[in-house]
């Protein structure tokens, strides 16, 4: 099957759906409520190094949560699996950003995609690292093939303005001895990181080691041992589409990670990544028009893991 040809498909199609796609801009950080919403773009990066773009190729967004599973990353490599006495690995059930469970919880985040999660992830890294977003920064320019990837300071701003929430996980966090760094250093650190801008043919460059066995394809560079990589794809199975991660597995069948900007990732191991990019989210915070993009191109080249 021409993958190339697949993609233009699913992108005239997705494109004619838009206009009428249900789905609303992420608002609650108001610099992402700016976004153009009928935007699509779609590309895939096999293990063989080959590329294809489909769509808005060229648009930067900000990827958001698809950011956690570059903190993990970094964070299993530093801490191995005494990472888990900080953060579960459980699907949570509840909204990417809600507070309920940690306090049940005694501070433990159920999963490291959730926001809370993510936060405290990011502590852990900030104790292991002296400039942990230079770090972030070498790591993703390096992975992306692109040296000019950045942060967009008025996206991280913009959300560290508007932070409540996500600094009340991190109090909790500390208040159960789950925190160890200054929670205000860490937060920008998280927003940083979520800030991060790229397009959709780097993003699935970025993420080429999760269907490589945990190597990179282009440097061949090793960033997780094999075994890591597929229990981080075990966790994206479960967990990396917070609560609709059930719907996401039933319809795509593949690990993915979303993010509120509108970036979605799939991973079929032994073949490739898959990035997906259309800013309207559905009531989960998820792209509709990237899960339905997903799904569709699935189902053309027979995909489902099983
Ligand atoms: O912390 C936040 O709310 C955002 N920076 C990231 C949330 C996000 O992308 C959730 N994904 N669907």
């Amino acid at each position: 099957m021409n993958i190339q040809q697949v993609i233009d498909d699913i992108s005239a199609d997705v494109r004619a759906r838009l206009p009428e796609m249900a789905g609303e801009v992420a608002s609650y950080i108001p610099a992402l409520a700016e976004v153009e919403g009928e935007q699509f773009a779609m590309a895939v990066h096999t293990v063989d190094g080959q590329s294809y773009v489909s769509g808005d190729s060229e648009q930067n967004f900000s990827i958001q949560s698809v950011s956690k599973v570059l903190t993990l990353t970094l964070a299993l490599q530093r801490y191995g699996d005494t990472l888990w006495q900080r953060v579960g690995k459980e699907p949570s059930g509840t909204a990417f950003n809600s507070l309920t469970q940690l306090e049940f919880e005694q501070g433990i985040p159920r999963n490291p995609f959730i926001n809370a999660g993510a936060i405290v992830t990011c502590d852990a890294l900030y104790s292991r690292l002296s400039a942990p977003t230079h770090h972030m920064l070498a790591t993703v320019r390096q992975l992306s093939g692109n040296p000019r990837i950045n942060i967009n300071q008025r996206v991280s701003r913009s959300e560290y303005q508007h932070r409540h929430r996500n600094a009340a996980m991190a109090y909790l966090m500390a208040s159960f001895n789950n925190f160890e760094n200054e929670v205000e250093e860490v937060l920008k650190v998280y927003f940083g990181f979520c800030a991060i801008e790229m397009n959709c043919a780097e993003l699935a460059r970025t993420f080429s080691y999760l269907a490589n066995r945990g190597v990179d394809v282009a440097s061949k560079r090793r960033i997780l041992a094999a075994k890591q990589n597929s229990q981080l794809n075990s966790l994206l199975f479960t967990s990396g589409l917070y609560d609709a991660a059930g719907d996401f597995a039933y319809r795509v069948g593949m690990p993915g990670k979303s993010g509120v900007g509108g970036a979605i990732i799939g991973v079929v191991p032994g073949k490739f990544t898959v990035a997906v990019w259309s800013p309207k989210l559905n009531e989960y915070g998820n792209s509709s028009a990237g899960i339905y993009a997903l799904e569709q191109f699935a189902d053309r080249l027979k995909l489902q893991l099983f």
